[in-house]
């Protein structure tokens, strides 16, 4: 920014966040003159050598006249002093702002000095950004780049100062937020001055202890992670602790009302309750880490996801694979279970994020749920009635399941709420869930610009059941209105154009609750309960599809992925790579916990070759077409894919992101509205590359990340992934059992 925005810029303070910001004035040019005034005439001449002011004053009246900004950066304590020195010498529409970590304190300093009639040019600031290291020399021009700055404008506050403040904190590379004085200092006493307290109180603690000496010297990690804020400058938490006093206070009530709590778990030895509430904070802190990770800061600042290479060289694919379990069984176990009389034992369970958002949501309702710990879960259900309000929006990540099931169950509960996600579910369509949910009575809206997240729902007890013809097929569709139906008045029944993955029906079979099916219409009566019970999740069919076509592609391979879900409606990957010429056995086929399960094993004995692909298996294959158009590049011959417009809504437009990936790797294809037409490139006998290396951006689409990894089986350069973290929604093991196999994929950040 080369732009000129104040004249004369006038420090009252220059120690860290003081020189820091004075960095950024002069380094982008924002200010013709930049000035300052502080007690030590020594802080002023480093600072002029350092060439951050052009004059130095020890009295701050000197310093603010004809100043347009004025930044106290001072110790809040100083404030109304300071105001009340050099208020007769101020410029009338000079911005006054300050830098301290209490707002409510400075508002009154200033009403002290002025009245009710603030100047409109004065809007109080708080960095959140600072280091252990004080004075001018510490100050750094990168303090605050990726930092939170918070801005308290006043109803007194004009609109031009806090614009030019927000410019001027952007110039800095900070966020810029603003919010209201109490509510700022409401949250920084939670997140900040309450953790400072027990860090200090704790370390006190201890060292008044007769036995200190060999308590600090065995102290482990925990103790120096937790009390490593103790070390902070005392005088500054002291004049903190004072200058928000009444929020502090109402944080330590709190903590110590959650502390009696635990206590007298512990007490009482009561194992359930005490698990429920360990896990649900591990689970919250895991949430929060995640939530971090996904900021849109950290989006602005396009900060570098990860990333898969693959390296050509011909190379083999075998062995015997256990494939984690299945993603739309999970959600749905702790789904039902949660609801259900009693208490849930899931194995297999898959922890990945997407089921883990799911878990979340359901802590955040009150469910006491143990695990996942090696893909065992305890659910303690609740009961039809038993859900609790959330006390914030609840995040879904990148889970469209979690967020369309989900829809149908809060559209029924007697408390209000709101689900968001990660910026790919925020683009995703949930107007088709919201249409017939209204239909049955509910109160639901989807925020988002088009019909998108955030989707916000007025709990309501009196739905009523409907029969809903489904425009699309969608499993999601169907079992979020299913699961509104289960509390609405009457029958619901649901009628699809296409069978669907039906573990909503299978499940709620399982847990007591009875479903009709008669051909493609599925119906309940709303009303009834469900009974705990045990649920196995088999392995995901899904996921063993990218070891499916790995293999099919691959010369001499021969993989065998054990216990995998066959349910009827997942299957369309086996049918449609058999009709490609796949070798391929299902074997060992066997019933465990109500879905079908078997080994599937594969070999590259011979090329596949290209196919018009059945419309009847896209949605018993919906979830595997980015992998089947690997396939369909290595094989000899046309591939036509029609009927699947559906792709195009998933995590990210599979059809356009899989048709620029494979173009961009020398093969030729042309999307259609429904579908892609691919022209093989294999030949009969022959195993050569297929692929160029390439760069391939995979639109944080995990599916799609990992189809284009099997393209490095046969792949004659360097293939590069873009944005592979979404990988661990569903399949955290991913590349460990590549590498296993045979293809090794380095990981970066
Ligand atoms: C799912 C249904 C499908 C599928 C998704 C999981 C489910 O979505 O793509 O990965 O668990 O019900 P649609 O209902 O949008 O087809």
């Amino acid at each position: 920014m080369s732009q000129m925005m104040f004249e004369k810029v006038a420090f009252i303070g220059l120690g860290l966040i003081g020189s820091s910001l004075a960095r950024v004035i002069v380094a982008n040019h924002l200010a013709k003159q930049v000035v300052a005034s502080t007690r030590s005439q020594k802080t002023l001449e480093d600072a002029k050598v350092l060439g951050l002011i052009q004059q130095g004053y020890e009295n701050p009246i000197d310093a603010v006249q004809g100043a347009d900004l004025v930044i106290l950066a001072l110790p809040v304590r100083a404030t109304q002093k300071v105001l009340e020195t050099i208020k007769p010498y101020l410029f009338s529409h000079a911005i006054i702002t300050d830098v301290g970590s209490t707002k409510g304190n400075v508002v009154e300093a200033a009403k002290a000095v002025y009245g009710d009639d603030l100047p409109e040019g004065f809007v109080p600031g708080h960095p959140i950004a600072g280091s252990e290291h004080t004075g001018v020399h510490a100050g750094r021009i990168d303090l605050f780049a990726n930092h939170k700055v918070i801005l308290t404008p006043l109803p007194t506050s004009a609109n031009w100062a806090v614009d030019k403040l927000i410019c001027l904190w952007q110039a800095a590379q900070a966020e810029v937020i603003c919010m209201d004085v109490d509510k700022h200092d409401e949250v920084l006493a939670h997140t900040s001055h309450l953790p400072h307290l027990m860090a200090f109180n704790l370390v006190e603690q201890l060292a008044n202890r007769e036995d200190n000496l060999d308590i600090f010297r065995y102290a482990a990690g925990g103790f120096r992670d937790f009390s490593r804020i103790a070390a902070s400058d005392p005088q500054m938490w002291h004049d903190i602790f004072f200058a928000n006093k009444k929020a502090i206070l109402n944080a330590v009530d709190g903590f110590e009302k959650q502390l009696a709590v635990i206590r007298q778990l512990i007490e009482d030895e009561d194992s359930h309750a005490l698990m429920g509430l360990l896990g649900h904070a591990q689970a919250a802190r895991q949430h929060f880490n995640h939530m971090l990770a996904k900021s849109p800061l950290m989006e602005n600042k396009k900060v570098t996801t990860q990333q898969f290479t693959i390296l050509p060289g011909k190379k083999s694919f075998k062995g015997k694979f256990s494939i984690p379990g299945d993603k739309s069984v999970s959600h749905r176990s702790i789904m039902f279970g949660a609801i259900a009389e009693g208490t849930t034992h899931v194995t297999g369970f898959l922890e990945g994020e997407d089921a883990l958002a799911t878990i979340q949501a359901f802590r955040d309702m009150g469910v006491s749920i143990e695990g996942p710990k090696n893909g065992e879960v305890t659910v303690h259900g609740v009961g039809m009635q038993g859900l609790k309000a959330p006390k914030s929006e609840l995040y879904m990540g990148n889970s469209g399941t979690s967020m369309r099931l989900l829809s149908g169950m809060l559209a029924a509960q007697k408390f209000d709420s709101v689900m968001t996600g990660d910026a790919s579910l925020s683009k995703r369509p949930m107007e088709r869930i919201a249409k017939p949910l209204r239909e049955m009575g509910a109160q639901i809206q989807t925020t988002g610009e088009r019909g998108t997240p955030p989707v916000s729902i007025t709990g309501s007890q009196m739905l009523k059941g409907i029969h809903y013809d489904l425009p699309m097929a969608s499993a999601q569709v169907k079992s979020g209105i299913l699961f509104a139906g289960l509390w609405a008045e009457g029958e619901t029944s649901v009628v699809e154009p296409e069978p669907t993955r039906d573990h909503t029906e299978r499940m709620l079979r399982a847990f007591g609750y009875p479903v009709k099916t008669e051909g493609n219409r599925i119906s309940l009566q709303g009303g009834g309960k469900l009974i705990a019970t045990n649920i196995q999740v088999p392995s995901d069919i899904s996921s063993a599809a990218f070891f499916m076509v790995g293999a099919a592609i691959t010369e001499n391979s021969d993989v065998t992925l054990e216990a995998v879900g066959i349910n009827p409606t997942r299957t369309g990957i086996i049918e449609i790579l058999k009709q490609m010429g796949a070798d391929l056995t299902v074997e060992n086929e066997r019933i465990a916990g109500g879905e079908p399960i078997a080994d599937i094993r594969i070999r590259g004995s011979r090329t596949l070759k290209g196919i018009h692909m059945p419309e009847d298996q896209v949605p018993l294959a919906i979830d595997e077409f980015p992998a089947l158009f690997i396939a369909a590049a290595c094989a000899e011959g046309q591939t036509i894919l029609t009927g699947a417009a559906e792709l195009r809504v998933k995590e990210s437009d599979r059809i356009q992101v899989m048709a620029d990936g494979l173009k961009s790797m020398g093969i030729d294809c042309t999307p259609t509205e429904d579908g892609i037409i691919i022209e093989g490139k294999g030949k009969s006998g022959e195993w050569d590359a297929i692929f160029t290396g390439s760069e391939i951006e995979s639109h944080h689409d995990h599916r799609i990340a990992m189809s284009f990894s099997m393209a490095g089986l046969r792949t004659s350069g360097a293939i590069k992934i873009v944005g592979t973290e979404t990988v661990a929604t569903s399949f955290p093991t991913f590349t460990a059992l590549t590498e296993l196999a045979g293809l090794s994929i380095q990981v970066s950040e």
